[in-house]
């Protein structure tokens, strides 16, 4: 055979399944036989068809795709492959395989933060950590690492200890990371986000840490691994079928007797109310603020841990109870539950 050919066998294979089809019955050697006899007179390529941007070249990350397929970042490994970003394009995109549960271009929640982010950014030229503050809530550094403490006071309380493995599901700019460095907490760190930008700024600010943009409804971590996993501000902005994904998948990785803590907005709280004023104002205007909120009850929260996942109640903590703390109130209702 002609080895000068302008032929791809994975790319042809992956756009020609009748032809895989037929090569694993046996009935051609390969799918480069095939097209030699048969493709290219048929007007069939035998490349991949361009190196194509995909459809959402936002949304696609190296680390979510390769997590999402072992087989892919298997033959990364070995080589046949020079990155998750090189088999996408060549062959996924075609085969139509997934680069994230996030990855329509109508994901409200990589839209919305991408775009916040990179309006901090612009807005503070010249004050990069402001950015960052503000891009997770906070109007200040000072409000910052007040938060940030409080984050640290109500994973005490949830039972995090020395020494333990926590996962840090939507890290965001590393607020809680750097309240756990602070505080001289030492253990086994992991935080994921969706945005780029602030990944990158938690891991300047924890250098030991481990942070990762992640855009898949999952936490990166293999079944029954960790002690502790906690969402501080990311229930309060997504909706209840995200919130079930995640959930779910913290029920999967956490050790049995490990622990999920995570805020959410209650309309048992009089500012919660407010906020849901402001936002319903805001929206008839034809200003709808920058990202979702959204709001849950008790019971709700109750009904999806426990009688639906598994998870059994250890502590509710109403947003205004100072016992969170130690002070003052957290500002969110905490929801601690155990596997
Ligand atoms: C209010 S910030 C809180 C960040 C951090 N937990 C903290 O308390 O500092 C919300 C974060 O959730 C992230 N986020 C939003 N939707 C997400 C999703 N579906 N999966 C993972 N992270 C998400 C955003 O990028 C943002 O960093």
């Amino acid at each position: 055979m002609n080895d000068d050919l302008d032929f791809d066998e994975t790319a042809y294979l992956t756009n020609n399944q009748d032809v895989r089809l037929a090569v694993q019955r046996g009935i051609f050697a390969s799918g480069r036989e095939h097209y030699v006899r048969y493709g290219r007179a048929e007007g069939r390529k035998g490349r991949p068809l361009v190196a194509r941007a995909p459809l959402d070249a936002e949304a696609f990350d190296e680390g979510t795709y390769l997590w999402l397929h072992p087989d892919v970042r298997a033959a990364v490994a070995a080589g046949q492959w020079a990155s998750g970003w090189e088999h996408y394009q060549k062959a996924g995109w075609e085969s139509g395989m997934r680069i994230a549960g996030l990855q329509q271009a109508t994901s409200h929640a990589l839209r919305d933060y991408t775009k916040l982010v990179r309006d901090l950014i612009e807005q503070y030229p010249h004050d990069y950590p402001l950015a960052m503050a503000r891009a997770v809530g906070s109007l200040s550094l000072a409000g910052y690492h007040e938060a940030g403490d409080h984050q640290i006071a109500v994973l005490k309380l949830a039972g995090l200890q020395n020494g333990q493995a926590v996962y840090d599901l939507a890290c965001g700019s590393g607020r809680t990371a750097a309240a756990l460095q602070r505080h001289g907490w030492t253990g086994n760190y992991r935080g994921a986000d969706l945005v780029k930008e602030l990944v990158d700024y938690a891991r300047v600010q924890c250098p030991t840490f481990d942070f990762f943009v992640h855009r898949d409804y999952s936490l990166r971590a293999p079944d029954a691994s960790l002690d502790m996993v906690y969402a501080w501000s990311l229930f309060t902005h997504l909706q209840l079928e995200e919130i079930y994904l995640y959930a779910q998948d913290a029920h999967r990785v956490l050790k049995p007797g490990g622990i999920f803590a995570f805020s959410v907005l209650t309309l048992d709280a009089a500012a919660h109310r407010d906020l849901l004023i402001t936002r319903a104002n805001a929206f008839k205007s034809g200003a709808p603020m920058p990202h979702l909120d959204f709001f849950v009850s008790r019971s709700m929260i109750e009904i999806l841990m426990t009688d639906m996942l598994g998870f059994t109640l250890q502590d509710w903590i109403d947003a205004d109870d100072p016992r969170a703390t130690g002070s003052v109130g957290f500002g969110q209702a905490v929801a601690i539950y155990r596997k």
